[in-house]
């Protein structure tokens, strides 16, 4: 695992976009796991830049998402869809049919996590992109989720949804559930860029780097992965020193 500690967020971003634009101008048909939350913010607006710049296309890359609340309606600003189209895919020459985020309103919920795992077998992620959680959760896989577990429904911890409560006008409105990717579909992508800043991550991060391999912090899976890049701000390693 190689760890980069950048001054602040913009250069989480800008440092995180030099190993996804030497991807992109490589392999112009690469598939791009993808994340949302704050932390891949500055990358996805670095990525628009190379875009608009003409460094880079994305005509025909394919995009795999980790997650998706389960049940808020289509079109739902609050949906990790939504957040996608708003904050990259609206903004670059991607072709939104292939783009993939888990269906958070199929019938069949069981069937839908199947079908991603099974999309993701065969469209294995070049480069993966992760935020960590304050508990050390990796796309919604929270402590205690089986290392070998594949897309699967989860409750998430009153913590994530306290987390996350800032993005709804209560905490109430948060999804009680979600659907996610599981740590064997991610730890399947060729390389793991992870980001994180700010003090609130600095044990998750710890914990990821430093601490044993075990389930209460899902993110230490990292360290049996052959090709994982961290980039955070100083805050976030702070427990590193
Ligand atoms: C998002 C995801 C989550 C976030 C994590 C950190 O797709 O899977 O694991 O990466 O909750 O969220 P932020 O970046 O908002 O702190």
């Amino acid at each position: 695992m190689r760890i980069i500690i950048e001054k602040d967020y913009q250069d989480i971003g800008k440092t995180a976009n030099k190993f996804m634009r030497e991807l992109l101008i490589n392999n112009p048909n690469a598939t791009l796991g993808l994340a949302t939350g704050s932390s891949p913010v500055g990358l996805y607006k670095e990525m628009i830049a190379d875009n608009k710049a003409g460094i880079t296309t994305f005509k025909n890359i394919k995009t795999v998402n980790l997650d998706e609340y389960v049940g808020l309606p289509e079109g739902h600003d609050q949906t990790y869809r939504y957040f996608m189209n708003d904050n990259l895919f609206n903004h670059i020459d991607i072709d939104k049919n292939n783009t993939r985020v888990p269906n958070g309103m199929a019938e069949n919920l069981e069937n839908a996590c199947k079908e991603y795992t099974d999309y993701v077998a065969k469209n294995i992620p070049d480069v993966q992109i992760l935020g960590i959680g304050s508990n050390g959760h990796i796309a919604f896989n929270e402590p205690g989720t089986p290392f070998d577990a594949h897309t699967h429904i989860v409750t998430l911890k009153e913590g994530t949804r306290q987390d996350n409560a800032r993005f709804f006008s209560s905490i109430d409105e948060v999804p009680t559930h979600a659907i996610t990717m599981g740590i064997a579909d991610i730890m399947q992508a060729k390389m793991i860029i992870l980001v994180a800043n700010g003090i609130g991550k600095s044990k998750a991060i710890y914990d990821m780097a430093k601490g044993p391999i075990t389930t209460d912090c899902p993110a230490s899976i990292l360290q049996s992965h052959p090709n994982v890049v961290v980039i955070i701000d100083e805050s976030a390693g702070y427990l590193l020193k």
